[in-house]
């Protein structure tokens, strides 16, 4: 039975899935799970992912990377003293608006440090960065989509609430950016570029939790921010 096969593998998507899904998403699945004995609503599974937000790449991607690009921002190559701040595990997909995974997509992320100050000679306050902070890092994604980054909870600097920003490079495709923001952040309500996704969902998509990482002592945080494009790309 086609539509049978069709459902049933549909559900082995889900189950593999289910932890990196945005909540709205999993709460759609929930439903779809319920109903699947009985239903099953051709497109509503797409319509449930919300496309993240394009947002201004800024004034402060590194004009020289650093020497090391690795995805652990808190330790330059060999260094034996970890960057300043708060340890956090950044992590997320990369999917396309049906939940599918894309893969070899590099995803290069940069922010101020503890203190911040950009790795950027034009970022106010540039005399006194942690060099121990790599500031950039870069993951290319595999057959999951997945990416990871260790760094740490950015900070406030003048004029923005804190984020991180994010840039996806894929072979053929412009550079597309983004910013992701901390839950809970007063500043988030007044912030110039937040505010500036005008779709309600769309900007409640980029601000995450910082949560701290069950089971560690050392008060590291775990944030989780999958990018949902919105193209397929040529298999
Ligand atoms: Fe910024």
């Amino acid at each position: 039975m086609v539509g049978g096969e069709f459902l049933a593998s549909g559900l082995l998507t889900i189950q593999d899935t289910t932890m990196y899904l945005p909540s709205t998403r999993r709460r759609f699945l929930s439903n779809f799970t319920l109903g699947a004995a009985g239903l099953w609503v051709p497109g509503a599974f797409a319509e449930a992912l919300t496309l993240t937000p394009k947002q201004t790449e800024g004034p402060f991607y590194p004009v020289d990377l650093p020497l090391d690009t690795d995805n652990d921002l808190i330790r330059l190559n060999d260094g034996l003293t970890p960057a300043l701040g708060e340890v956090t595990h950044l992590s997320g997909r990369v999917t396309d608006a049906k939940g599918e995974p894309i893969r070899n997509a590099l995803v290069e992320i940069w922010q101020v440090d503890h203190h911040g100050v950009y790795l950027h000679k034009g970022s106010s306050g540039a005399g006194k960065r942690d060099g121990n902070f790599q500031g950039f890092g870069r993951f290319m994604t595999g057959s999951t989509g997945e990416y990871y980054f260790r760094t740490i909870k950015p900070v406030r600097y003048p004029g923005r609430t804190p984020h991180i920003h994010l840039a996806v490079k894929m072979k053929g495709r412009e550079k597309w950016t983004t910013q992701c923001y901390i839950k809970g952040e007063t500043q988030n309500d007044t912030d110039g570029v937040l505010r500036g996704i005008k779709d309600e969902t769309q900007r409640a998509s980029v601000i995450v939790d910082f949560a701290p990482l069950p089971g560690v002592a050392t008060g590291e945080l775990a944030a989780r921010f999958d990018i949902v494009m919105g193209f397929t790309p040529a298999a």
